[in-house]
């Protein structure tokens, strides 16, 4: 195998602890690769008005493979007092790199695996007679990237031709009284070849490893249009998956059955605001940010990273006391992508015997508030986690 390059974006804040030590444990499975420093985050806000800078992305298109830890965004009007002196007034907006990586690589296929570990003690656990009974999860979210609500096309105080096109809609004369600076719209727009593509991949993905069911999650019932293409789509995919079931569930329904019975999916698709609601849900239920891994697809480039945020308030903390495993987890996502299957599911296997013999243990699953007193309390600390599953390799 060749040696690849896989270009670090650590980010800001708890980014910058966790990717380094995903890295040490693609160094010891065996996993060669050179790893190239990429700048993203809030310090190149401040320093050059632009937190995804051109040279970021020009790397990326060349190398194909990303890791990327997190960053911080805050809102408008912070950020633009935080912009150096020399920047300010001149037109410089923020917005967020990660979303900005996925349109302009068109990283349209968000996937996020939730699975249990037996033996973590943040699993979802369920009543049962007089007892309690552990589901073992094990659920893949396929959440469209780029579309939908996300794709940003929104307005308050719509122009008059947007109001007026509207207007050819009999279900606008409601609003017909309402003053435009009172009148918000978000366009939720998706497209039948993207719809296409997320459905595929989750049949494909289900079909590589195993899954009997892909479920489509959407609200068709009352989203008529594009629920409805979504769930035309994949009715019309599954005809190419025989011995895969099509389950059809609404959005607030599965959020429902989230808690009763998490355990009977396999592989859920959705467009991508209905994504992140029900990844973020079955997330919970496995351990939640320090266990949650993302992957970021296109046709071309391809990014990992975990869900959680750049935790500013533990940026700090020396020695740093937060979990590894998505970020770890995330690597693995990599691994999958391009066909390391061995040394992924040889990571997967470490953190798996490291939860279950439950020694090390950081803050987060020990259920304690994070703060410098949590290694006192017995917590394990962001390296002594890694240097676990290294053992364990
Ligand atoms: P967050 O995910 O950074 O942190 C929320 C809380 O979750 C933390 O305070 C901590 O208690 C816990 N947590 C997160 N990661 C953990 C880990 N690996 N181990 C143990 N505990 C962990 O979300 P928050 O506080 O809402 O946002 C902080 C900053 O991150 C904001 O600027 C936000 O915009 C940004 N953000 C960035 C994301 C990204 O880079 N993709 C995603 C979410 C938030
Ligand atoms: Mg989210």
């Amino acid at each position: 195998m060749n040696k690849r390059t896989i270009v670090s974006m650590p980010g800001d804040g708890i980014g910058k602890v966790v990717l380094p030590e995903a890295q040490r444990v693609l160094d010891a499975v065996g996993f060669e690769a050179d790893y190239i420093h990429a700048d993203i985050g809030w310090d190149f806000w401040i320093s050059e008005g632009n937190a995804l800078p051109e040279r970021t992305v020009e790397l990326l298109a060349k190398h194909k493979l990303g890791l990327f830890g997190a960053i911080t965004s805050k809102p408008k009007d912070q950020a633009a007092a935080e912009l150096s002196p020399k920047l300010r007034d001149k037109g410089y907006v923020y917005t967020s790199p990660i979303v900005g990586l996925r349109q302009h690589f068109d990283l349209d296929i968000c996937i996020r695996p939730c699975r249990s570990f037996s033996g973590n003690p943040l699993n979802f656990i369920r009543r049962k007679g007089d007892g309690f009974e552990e589901p073992a999860v094990n659920a893949v979210i396929f959440r469209q990237n780029t579309e939908g609500l996300y794709a940003a096309v929104e307005w308050t105080d719509p122009p008059e031709p947007v109001r007026s096109a509207l207007e050819t809609h009999p279900k606008m004369a409601r609003f017909k009284s309402v003053l435009g600076e009172d009148l918000a719209i978000s366009t939720r727009i998706f497209s039948r070849g993207a719809c296409r593509r997320i459905v595929q991949e989750a049949f494909a993905y289900a079909r590589r490893f195993g899954y009997r069911s892909v479920t489509v999650c959407e609200k068709p019932n009352v989203i008529r249009e594009t629920s409805g293409m979504m769930r035309g789509e994949a009715q019309a995919v599954a005809k190419d998956y025989p011995g895969i079931e099509l389950w059809e569930t609404n959005i607030d329904a599965q959020m429902m059955w989230l808690t009763k019975n998490p355990e009977t999916y396999g592989v859920l698709v959705s467009g991508n605001m209905f994504g992140d609601i029900v990844s973020d849900g079955f997330a919970g239920l496995v351990g939640g940010l320090g266990f949650a891994c993302s992957a970021n697809i296109g046709r071309d480039v391809a990014v990992f990273e975990p869900t959680h945020g750049s935790a500013p308030k533990y940026e700090k903390l020396s020695p740093s006391i937060v979990n590894p495993i998505a970020m770890v987890l995330s690597a693995c996502m990599m691994l999958d992508h391009i066909g390391e299957d061995e040394k992924a599911k040889r990571i997967r296997d470490a953190i798996s015997a490291v939860i279950a013999e439950g020694a090390v243990r950081t803050y987060d699953m020990m259920r304690i508030s994070g703060s410098p007193e949590s290694i006192g309390r017995g917590a394990a600390s962001t390296t002594q986690m890694t240097d676990a599953i290294i053992e364990k390799l």
